[in-house]
């Protein structure tokens, strides 16, 4: 059911934990399951020098939010925000359909953590805007 991978990541996470003085931190919950992410990013010039994540979820949503650290590790903010949940479903071998929902917790997280870091530097995010749910009435111009 599961693929040698997401075993391993699920039981030797990496980067668990969290970053004392962590200039980005970004927390989401699971609408489907209720489960919760908390990211903790030290990003330095635009590059996440160190990241740690606590996730209170099942053993998809640990095994994703592991591999998602490791692959935004050193990389540029902008990479970063590139990451899909599909790429990291893809480097853990796959999940089974029904776990799915879960890898989005680690993308989303990772998104809110970026944003947490561009509003702490006074920069403004596209989605700075938009709620969860996004309805799309906040881009339709008042005529
Ligand atoms: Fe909640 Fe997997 S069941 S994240």
């Amino acid at each position: 059911m599961y693929s040698e991978k997401v075993l391993d990541h699920f039981s030797n996470p990496r980067n668990v934990g969290e970053i004392e003085d962590a200039n980005a931190v970004g927390q989401v919950g699971n609408a489907k399951c209720g489960d919760i992410m908390k990211i903790y990013m030290d990003i330095e010039d635009n590059v996440i020098k160190d990241v740690k994540f606590k996730t209170f979820g099942c053993g998809a949503a640990i095994a994703t939010s592991s591999m998602a650290t490791e692959m935004v590790k050193g990389k540029t903010v902008d990479e970063a925000l590139a990451l899909t949940n599909k790429a990291v479903m893809e480097a853990l071998d796959g999940l089974p359909p029904e776990k799915i929902h879960c890898s989005v917790l680690a993308e989303e997280a990772i998104r809110a953590a970026i944003e947490d870091y561009k509003a702490r530097s006074g920069e403004v995010t596209e989605d700075k805007n938009k709620c969860d749910f996004c309805c799309k009435r906040c881009q339709i111009e008042e005529k």
